[in-house]
């Protein structure tokens, strides 16, 4: 039986926690995408960004809130009354807007401002007042509070409370703690402090131990009804909790987890997709709920039993969580309306240009390829540059060879804007090479951070999904493409993250945030 009290809210920080998860980065025009897709698919709220943090993020926020339709927007500031007014200018435009404000508590936090207990506490008076003036929604959190001294933290929630939070977060900011001490933090505050019935008990885990999911969830049993969590777990270090994880879990064990959400699971296959193109942070094959392999059965045993009853061994189905069944698509004659009405299947609502663009690359991958599977055709939807840089680069011929002898050498003609250039390189293997012939046309310091192949699907004729991060001046750019030739695949990512880095040059700003989490006031 589940009832009011047992509707946990799900606070999405994908875009912000998440976001600031080095060289996860996104565009401004992704943000408000996903954005889009949480307030679609039920999360309760949304953490947009970090308005101080830089013009990109208040731009995102802002905007996020105008468009949000749904969900309660929220913006994150430090404990002073500059970051909390740029946040407040940020969130205001939406319908339900709510201000997040933290501090440090822990010893190790509380040095870095260098304030004593009581300076502290004063601070976090005055800056919950500040914030609770603006907006009648307000989230605070003790950063650090499972290594905050129970006496303190059990002092600084009170006063966070009498000066108006309405939400009070608890972080596991190193992801240190473990479950039995996650739900007993809760209980015993929700026990203990004065006036903790009087608001919702939030728990922000981050996963360094693996255990985040069990943490949130133990902090649910203990009283908590608020959960804080990212598309696949993204998110610093080992990540934060993820979303589709405590969402399926609540559903899956509703008999010893009675707790509901507003989130509809099926919607979740797609926005983890869409994540992990954005972020550059592909989802490992076995990661629960959105891996590749999770619902593959390979055994025989396995698929003896599955094909018997498929409860032997699957606990929640594919469809459940939005994975379409159909494996094998479409052939080489099929037409427009079957590729709409298949996306549409996937998630994907393309306009009449998109989905021209897209026939086309469709056809052409449908010559090489004996079998367009589901997964072939997401690839060839998300592989698609930064379409707002001026000077925007486009392969258009690759010519490479190889051989067992280096070195290897690439001719290209790239288009830079509407001109078209050539070149000739050699490098140390053949994605070097085409690598330095794109360098040759488009100079640039950018250091290559992270080079990774993934076949999309199976087969001697697969698609390759390259992933390419690029870093320059503290700018980081992450650029993906699928192509049957690996090669290709790799110098088209390398291309979209040239994009991405002139974009962000042109916008202006760096991915270090201009501020950091450090307290200065
Ligand atoms: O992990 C953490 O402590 C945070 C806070 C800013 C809530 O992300
Ligand atoms: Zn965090």
């Amino acid at each position: 039986m589940t009832s009011e009290k047992n509707r946990v809210v799900i606070f999405d920080t994908t875009l912000r926690d998440g976001e600031q998860s080095p060289g996860a980065t996104m565009s401004h025009e992704e943000k408000l995408e996903i954005a889009g897709l949480l307030d679609e698919m039920g999360v309760d709220i949304i953490e947009a960004g970090f308005p101080i943090a830089s013009e990109g993020d208040f731009a995102a926020v802002s905007e996020i809130a105008k468009n949000a339709q749904n969900s309660v927007i929220c913006g994150l500031s430090r404990a002073n009354f500059k970051d909390i007014d740029r946040c407040w200018e940020a969130v205001r435009h939406a319908g339900r807007p709510r201000i997040h404000t933290f501090i440090g508590t822990s010893p190790l936090h509380r040095a870095i401002p260098d304030l004593t207990q009581d300076e502290m506490a004063e601070r976090i008076h005055d800056t919950v007042t500040h914030a609770r003036n603006l907006c009648d929604n307000v989230q605070w959190s003790p950063m650090d509070a499972t290594r905050t001294e129970w006496d303190y933290l059990a002092r600084v929630v009170e006063i966070a409370i009498r000066a108006g939070a309405t939400t009070i977060n608890i972080p596991d900011t190193v992801g240190y703690t473990a479950p039995v001490e996650s739900a007993d933090l809760i209980r015993r505050l929700i026990a203990e402090v004065p006036g903790a019935d009087e608001v919702v008990f939030s728990t922000h885990c981050h996963n360094d131990l693996g255990m985040a999911t069990a943490n949130s969830l133990a902090a649910v049993a203990g009283g908590a009804r608020q959960i804080e969590c990212t598309i696949n777990g993204l998110g610093e270090r080992a990540g934060n909790t993820a979303l589709e994880e405590v969402v399926m879990a609540m559903k899956v064990r509703h008999d010893i987890m009675p707790y509901t959400t507003g989130v509809d699971a099926t919607k979740i296959m797609h926005i983890s997709r869409r994540v992990a193109t954005v972020s550059g942070f592909n989802v490992q094959y076995n990661k629960a709920i959105v891996g590749k392999n999770a619902f593959a059965h390979e055994s025989g045993i396995h698929q003896d039993g599955m094909l018997k009853n498929a409860e032997t061994f699957e606990i929640m189905r594919p469809e459940d969580v939005g994975l379409s069944e159909t494996n094998i698509v479409m052939g080489k004659h099929s037409g427009r309306a079957a590729l709409r009405s298949k996306l549409k299947d996937l998630g994907y609502e393309l306009g009449d240009n998109q989905l021209n663009d897209l026939f086309v690359r469709y056809k052409a991958l449908a010559d090489r390829k004996k079998e367009v599977f589901d997964d072939d055709l997401i690839a060839l939807v998300t592989d698609a540059g930064a379409p707002d840089a001026s000077d925007h680069l486009e392969v258009k011929f690759l010519r490479v060879i190889c051989g067992t002898e280096a070195p290897q050498s690439a001719d290209l003609t790239l288009r830079v804007g509407d001109v078209d250039h050539q070149s000739t390189a050699q490098g140390d293997g053949p994605v070097d090479a085409a690598f330095n012939a794109v360098n040759a046309i488009h100079p640039n310091s950018a250091q290559l951070q992270l080079y990774q192949v993934s076949a999309v699907t199976e087969g001697m004729d697969a698609q390759a999904t390259v992933t390419v991060r690029i870093e320059e001046d503290g700018r980081i750019a992450t650029g993906q493409s699928a192509d049957t030739d690996t090669v290709v695949a790799s110098v088209k990512a390398y291309v979209n993250a040239l994009n991405r880095l002139i974009m962000r040059r042109e916008k202006g700003g760096s991915d270090v945030p201009e501020v950091t989490y450090k307290d200065v006031s």
